[in-house]
């Protein structure tokens, strides 16, 4: 969608460069000349943002920002004012101008204030997306073990609390989904759940990701932006990796959870936030607390409340169950059912990558089988050999769906693993000649290209 600008200016040169210029970045924009007429145009248009002069011959602009917020509150608007009217630009700003810019200006230097104004928006847009489509993009817990049920349990009662939370676990245990779920149980639920990756962003990105910036705090920064706590006001914010985060962050971060406040990057205001802290890791921050890159301090503060995310292998009994949701979360129409001997193998696995390697498998099966049940030739070909035998296969293959030549395939496959590619071995292993396994190897496109030394 073109975001689509309103310009209310009485200088009709004004309107017109204004509106020249940004046509061409490719907005939409509609004018007004007067305050009244802009309000008009405001009730009658879905606008992105507007850009309202400050002084104005029928109405001044701070009545005309009043009413513009009555009838969208979100909408960012950018004054412009002239010199000497900056206490009236603050007080625009209070009433909850975004940003203001001074007479005269460079159309370059608006279209940067305009292009940071519907980044921010588009940001506050998608925290609205989030929380409605929070249900629909994680789904529900799903099991029944003891295990599960515990952790589900204590779920439900630290969502009615505003306690920090720590969920740690190995990767795919579903660390997220429990904090949507705590969000979601909470009566916060209905305020913005911001999720944060602390390992994904570099160092002074991730400050101004967390803490906003003010205009020109750094080289590029031309507006002011919020940052996750701020946009997570009255919500939660989930702080993924906690683990991963720079030694100085954590500094920053202990401030927070212990006095709720921060400044942003290059400000002094201090801003105060209400805000829930979940935070998770897969790393043992025991060890990086002894190894000095983790703040013992910071960890007795996120620990407060600890949720453990059990292993899968530790509750296989929840399999079927996973099974069954994965396979109605793919495939809705329920077109296709999983065969015994498949549910075998998934039953067998250990589950390295828990849950997500699960829904994984579930989800690339629906993909491989054309027919109407799912056979362990669907299924991932790691899964069909027990670990500590990995040329063993857990089921017997030859009713697995497979065909000949991909039992033959495979069993050459694990045997050359198992040898680490010693072809003599894996011929006298197969019990058939060496000659016959370099045949084989062609045929099935195994061949290793003959090493040098030999
Ligand atoms: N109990 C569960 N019921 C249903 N789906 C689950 C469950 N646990 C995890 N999932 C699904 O598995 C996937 C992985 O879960 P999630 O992202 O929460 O794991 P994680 O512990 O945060 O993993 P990582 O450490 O790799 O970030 C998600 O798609 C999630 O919806
Ligand atoms: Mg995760």
């Amino acid at each position: 969608m073109t975001p689509k600008i309103l310009i209310i200016d009485d200088e009709e040169k004004m309107c017109w460069a204004l509106e020249r210029a940004l046509s061409h970045e490719g907005y939409q924009v509609v004018t007004a000349t007067r305050g009244l007429r802009g309000i008009e145009l405001a009730r009658e248009n879905e606008l992105s943002i507007v850009i309202l002069d400050l002084k104005m011959p029928d109405i001044d602009g701070i009545t005309v920002l009043k009413l513009l917020k009555k009838i969208n509150p979100s909408i960012p608007v950018i004054m412009i004012t002239a010199h000497g009217t900056i206490d009236t630009a603050i007080e625009a700003m209070k009433i909850g101008a975004m940003d203001y810019i001074t007479k005269p200006f460079k159309l370059e230097q608006i279209k940067v204030q305009i292009k940071q104004a519907l980044h921010l928006t588009n940001l506050e847009g998608q925290v609205n997306f989030l929380r409605q489509e929070l249900s629909e993009k994680y789904g529900k817990l799903v099991g029944q073990s003891a295990a599960m049920k515990e952790v589900t349990l204590l779920i439900r009662q630290v969502a009615k609390t505003n306690t920090t939370v720590l969920i740690t676990g190995e990767s795919g245990t579903g660390k997220e989904i429990a904090a949507v779920e705590i969000h979601k149980l909470s009566n916060r639920s209905d305020k913005p759940f911001v999720a944060l990756n602390c390992a994904a962003l570099p160092e002074q990105l991730l400050e101004s990701e967390l803490f906003g910036h003010e205009k020109g705090a750094f080289t590029g920064s031309t507006g002011k932006k919020k940052g996750r706590f701020e946009i997570a006001h009255k919500g939660t914010i989930f702080l993924d990796e906690i683990g991963e985060m720079p030694i100085t962050m954590q500094a920053k971060l202990l401030r927070v959870l212990q006095e709720r406040c921060f400044e942003r990057v290059g400000g002094t205001d201090t801003v105060h936030v209400d805000v829930r802290v979940i935070a998770t890791t897969n790393r043992d921050l025991a060890t990086a607390i002894a190894n000095g890159t983790f703040r013992e301090d910071l960890y007795y503060r996120l620990n407060v409340m600890r949720i453990i995310m059990p292993p899968l292998r530790s509750r296989k009994e929840d399999i079927p169950l996973l099974v069954n949701h994965f396979l109605e979360k793919f495939d809705p129409s329920h077109s296709k059912k999983i065969s015994v001997k498949s549910m075998k193998v998934l039953n067998h696995y250990n589950w390295p990558g828990n849950i997500r390697e699960l829904q994984n498998a579930i989800e690339r099966s629906l993909i491989v089988c054309q027919g109407a049940e799912i056979q362990p030739v669907h299924l991932p070909k790691e899964l069909l050999y027990s670990l500590d035998e990995p040329t063993t296969p857990i089921i017997d293959l030859t009713e697995g769906g497979f065909s000949l030549e991909e039992l033959e395939k495979h069993l050459i496959l694990k045997a050359m693993e198992k040898h680490s590619g010693n072809q003599t071995k894996v011929a006298k292993y197969l019990g058939i000649t060496r000659p016959t396994l370099l045949y084989r190897l062609q045929k099935y496109g195994l061949n290793t290209p003959p090493s040098r030394s030999g």
